[in-house]
Parts: C-alpha cells; structure tokens; sequence
C-alpha cells in the first residue's frame, strides 16, 4: 500500500493514513488503500482493537481530495461519496472497536473518518470541521448523519452551516472527542486505551459495539431485544465459561481468550 501503513503491535493495529503531498486528504487512491487495510484488521483475528491515526505532524486528514473532486459530474460524485461512505460504514460496523488518534487537522472527510471510529482522542494541535458549504457542497461521507448524532444537533447544525473550524477544547466541550492530549502524547493514549480494551474478551466487545449501535437505529425495546440476543449469545463462548469460572476461583489458570 502507498498511502497507508498497517503496523501491528501485540492485539492492536494501527491505520495510519500517509498522503504528505496533501496533508494526508483522501483521493480515490488513499480511499483504495484504507479499504485494503480496513479490510485486512477487520478479518484478523488476532486484532482486537484498531487505531486510525495521519502520519505527520500536522494533519490527520485535511478531507476528500479537493483538486480531485473539482471536475466530477454529479454521477461521479455520487460515486465517490458512495465509496468513501461504504469504507466508513465498514470502520463503523466492522467487530472490533476503532480509535481515532486525531493528530492534527480533522476537516471534512476527516471529520466523517474520525466520526465513523467509535472514541475519539485528540492532540491539542487537532483542529476539525465540515468547511464543504464554503467549496458549495454538503458533507459528504456521512458528516451530516454523524456529527447530528454524536452532538447536539443544534451543535452540528451550526458546525456544518457555518463552516467554521473548531479547536480540540471545544470539541471536547461539545463531546466530539473523549480527551485531548499533548501533542507527543496522543499515540501513546490511544495505544494504552486500545491495549486496555484488547485485554477483555473480544467477542464480548464486538457484542457490546453491535448492541450500542444497531441499538441507537431503533427504539428502546428494540435495543433492549438486540442487548438479550448479544448478551445470551455470549454464553456460548469460552471467554463467558473461562471468565467466570475465574473470577470464582482464582487458582484457576487464566483462560486464553477465544
Ligand atoms: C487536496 C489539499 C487538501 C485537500 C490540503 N491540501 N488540503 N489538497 N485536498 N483537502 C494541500 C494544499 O493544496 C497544499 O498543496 C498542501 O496540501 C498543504 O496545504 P496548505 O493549504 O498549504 O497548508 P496550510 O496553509 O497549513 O492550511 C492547512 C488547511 C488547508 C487549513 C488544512 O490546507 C485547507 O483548508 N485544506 C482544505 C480543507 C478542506 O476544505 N477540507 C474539506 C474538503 S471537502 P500544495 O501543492 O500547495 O503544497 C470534503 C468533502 C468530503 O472533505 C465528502 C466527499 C464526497
């Protein structure tokens, strides 16, 4: 891949987008590569927590590939908004939890790429918005569907009509990052949350990450019969038989995880 690195360490992977010429936007070619690489993480099954993360020390993702996208027809726009839609998607739904080390500018697309993760964690350099309305156009992976949802829609809203950029402290105000870090201190965050989350069961992690957000689509009890399903399916797994007998008896050798 040239514009994505896959580095592996211990049950942790990490993404990282590396497109320097553009402060790491995503032409059709980088999309490519992600894809490669989401796809990669999502059927290892030694992975247990990604990271998604811009090389550099200035941006995480400044957005789609404006020089790029100025020439498209509206059936090519389509199309390409379609592609980075389904790569989010499979970011978002994909049966392992995804963290965003936002180490810069977070712009557009780079926003809805950050937004499609399930945590996000910010250096305090990151700087983020939907600037499209300035370029004539809506958001276009996923920015208006994600940042209405993740905060208060009056928040988005304002965001998103007023293309104007906000900085980490905010973020963190209106909760669209979990914590903002020094700069230096970001990947090592990340990598200590990941490493923490990849030492419970991971199918009992993927159960909880489909329960919250197939959950979030429907109504209470809906969630509430998607929770039972997810919850009792995990009593067919050794981590459920392994993980209690040893919290019952501690002479028990730890179980290895399923
Ligand atoms: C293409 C980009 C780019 C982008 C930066 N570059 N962002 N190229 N697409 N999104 C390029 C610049 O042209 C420049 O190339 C180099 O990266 C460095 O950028 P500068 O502008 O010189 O850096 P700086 O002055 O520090 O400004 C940083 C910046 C600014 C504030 C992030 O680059 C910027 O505003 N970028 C665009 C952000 C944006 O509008 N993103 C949303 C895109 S629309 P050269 O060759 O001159 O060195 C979108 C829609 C998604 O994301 C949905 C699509 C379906």
């Amino acid at each position: 891949m040239e514009y994505v690195l896959l580095e592996k360490d211990g049950n942790v992977s990490t993404i990282t987008i590396n497109n320097p010429k553009a402060l790491n936007a995503l032409s059709t070619a980088v999309l490519k590569d992600l894809e490669e690489a989401v796809n990669t993480v999502a059927a290892d099954d030694d992975t247990y927590a990604v990271i998604i993360t811009g090389a550099g020390p200035k941006s995480f993702v400044a957005g789609a590939d404006i020089a790029e996208m100025k020439d498209k027809n509206q059936e090519e726009a389509a199309e390409y908004g379609a592609y980075g839609n389904k790569i989010f998607r499979q970011i978002e739904t994909m049966d392992k939890p995804v963290i965003a080390a936002i180490n810069g500018f977070a712009l557009g697309g780079g926003n809805e790429l950050a937004m499609s993760c399930d945590i996000r964690l910010a250096a305090d350099n990151a700087v983020f918005g939907q600037p499209e309305v300035g370029l004539g156009i809506t958001p276009g992976f996923g920015g208006t569907q994600r940042l209405a949802r993740i905060v208060p829609v009056g928040i988005a809203k304002e965001i998103i009509y007023g293309g104007r950029n906000i900085k980490a402290d905010k973020a963190l105000q209106i909760g669209l990052v979990n914590a903002v870090y020094p700069q230096e201190e970001l990947m090592n965050a990340a990598m200590k949350l990941a490493k923490g989350i990849a030492k419970n069961a991971p199918k009992a992690v993927a159960a909880s990450k489909r329960a919250i957000n197939k959950g979030l689509e429907g109504t209470m009890d809906e969630g509430i019969a998607i929770e039972v399903d997810e919850f009792s399916n995990c009593f067919n797994t050794e981590d459920q038989t392994y993980g209690m007998e040893y919290f019952l008896d501690k002479n028990k050798e730890k179980p290895a995880k399923q």
